[in-house]
């Protein structure tokens, strides 16, 4: 089968399409002819080697989000997912292929009427996105800021918070044409990068999806008793001191976390994925695709994602 391989972390060129062998379903788990994939952020920050240090080897196979169909099973899997139309979550790797394997826990069959395409665009995307609010106790009649709102994490946060009946929902990002793009999703306010614009109170919670340098800048815009987590690095580490943010503004008891979809119960993270999906294949969420490109371009799309050309998330097809 093909796939593309990391030969080098590094630049997007260290990626080479291969012929590599088919994969065999393991004990209960299920074998997908892919049909879509989702290039994410956390896949460039493997392919980077940012992370290379935990131990990736030469010849990963990237890509973590795969849709298609169900070919084989490894016993004890019910062997009626054969034919069905599934999202799947591979891990940290092996979903740049054209047949990839994924546990029972890590599957979501398909709703009627949602694209492959649609479903890697919001299955993992939406679920962090819902979590994350979830773990600052967003509320009705709250006001929001989506720091770094163009990813595929913030574009649903948005979507969330709008549908979830936000006073006012922020956003930060660095052209006026992806604010317009964010309004029409639900956003009420367009700032710039560094949080410059139209808005003049503090925020009751804040999602970010940035971290780095400006990160405490970005705590002392709470509001009081307002909460900030993070749900992705994607501008860096903050500030080893960042802390002290919260510290300096003691009295206004403001809060700071941390949420990752790995601490969910499995149970409740498809709950809600199955939802997501269903509300994408209605059309009450909306799933912001980039651009479609066939598998044998996977490089380019990370030169895409690395020049910071994507709004939402560019899907490949096997
Ligand atoms: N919490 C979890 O469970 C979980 C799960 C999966 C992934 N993640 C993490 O989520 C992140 C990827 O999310 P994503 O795909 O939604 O994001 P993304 O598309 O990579 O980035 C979101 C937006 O942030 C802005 N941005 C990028 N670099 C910036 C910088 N240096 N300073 C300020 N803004 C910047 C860009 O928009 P503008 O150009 O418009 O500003 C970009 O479109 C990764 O860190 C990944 O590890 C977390």
């Amino acid at each position: 089968m093909k796939a593309i391989s990391i030969q080098t972390y590094g630049d997007p060129s260290g990626m080479q399409v291969i012929e590599a062998p088919e994969p065999e379903p393991g004990p209960g788990q299920l074998l997908i002819a892919t049909e879509a994939i989702g290039v994410g952020g956390v896949d460039a920050v493997i392919r980077r080697g940012t992370i290379g240090s935990i131990g990736f080897p030469a010849g990963l196979v990237p890509g973590s989000e795969v849709a298609g169909k169900v070919i084989a099973v490894g016993d004890p899997a019910d062997a009626a997912w054969i034919g069905r139309g599934v999202w799947a979550f591979t891990g940290l790797g092996g979903g740049y292929a054209e047949r990839a394997v994924a546990g029972l826990d890590d599957v979501t069959a398909l709703p009627d009427g949602l694209s492959p395409v649609d479903a890697v665009t919001i299955g993992s995307s939406g679920p962090v996105a819902h979590f994350g609010l979830a773990h600052v106790h967003f509320t009705r009649g709250e006001s929001v800021l989506v720091r770094g709102a163009a990813g595929s994490i913030g574009i649903m946060a948005v979507q969330m918070t709008a549908l979830g009946g936000a006073r006012e929902i922020a956003v930060t990002t660095s052209s006026p044409e992806r604010g317009k793009l964010l309004r029409e999703l639900g956003a009420t306010v367009v700032l710039d990068r560094a949080g410059q614009g139209d808005v003049t109170s503090g925020f009751d919670v804040i999602v970010d999806i940035v971290g780095g340098a400006d990160l405490p800048v970005f705590l002392e815009r709470l509001a009081d008793n307002g909460r900030m987590v993070s749900l992705g690095v994607v501008g860096g580490y903050p500030p080893a001191d960042f802390g002290s943010a919260l510290l300096r503004s003691f009295r206004r008891s403001l809060s700071y976390a941390t949420m990752s979809l790995d601490t969910v119960p499995v149970v409740e993270r498809n709950r809600v994925r199955a939802r997501n999906l269903a509300s994408a294949a209605t059309g009450e969420l909306r799933a912001v695709v980039h651009d479609v490109l066939p598998l044998d371009e996977a490089a380019d799309a990370h030169h895409r994602m690395d020049a910071g050309e994507v709004f939402g998330r560019i899907v490949l097809t096997a």
